[in-house]
């Protein structure tokens, strides 16, 4: 049970650069600096302006959120406090901890939010209404 995570346990984690006069490249390798390994990488793309993505808590489920292109912004929810995390670089990653609801919005144009994930899809796994989500925070 993640009843008691808090937005505070949420942190932006630099995956750092390799630099080379060919460009950069950053990498995200398990064991190697990250909180969990990653099970699962999906990514958020063509998003129209103005769009809010997220709207909901997983239970169990980790992740870390790349703006791998352009820029947004993450509002992590506790059911008590509320963060905002702005991302606009592809080396550093905002770790969210399971039990929190979050929204991505103010989308660059052409922006791609790149997710590492601790687990597979499952729909079992998401709290899609917030009411519930507060009930759940409160037990
Ligand atoms: P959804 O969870 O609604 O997107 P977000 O919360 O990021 O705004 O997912 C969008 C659609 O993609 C929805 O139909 C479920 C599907 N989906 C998968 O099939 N597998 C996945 O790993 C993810 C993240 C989503």
């Amino acid at each position: 049970m993640f009843t008691n995570s808090t937005v505070f346990d949420c942190s932006v984690i630099d995956l750092s650069i390799v630099h080379s006069n060919r460009g950069n490249t950053t990498v995200a390798e398990n064991g190697r600096g990250i909180p969990f390994d990653i099970r699962r990488v999906y990514y958020l793309y063509d998003i129209p302006g103005g769009e809010v993505r997220g709207g909901h808590a997983h239970f169990e489920l980790e992740q870390l959120v790349v703006a791998a292109s352009g820029s947004f912004d993450v509002v992590l929810d506790d059911g008590r406090f509320k963060k905002r995390v702005s991302l606009n670089r592809p080396h550093l990653a905002l770790h969210i901890v399971p039990g929190l609801w979050r929204e991505l919005e103010n989308f660059s144009s052409g922006s791609i939010s790149m997710v590492l994930a601790s687990d597979k899809y499952d729909e079992k796994d998401y709290i899609r209404d917030y009411d519930k989500f507060i009930n759940y925070k409160s037990l």
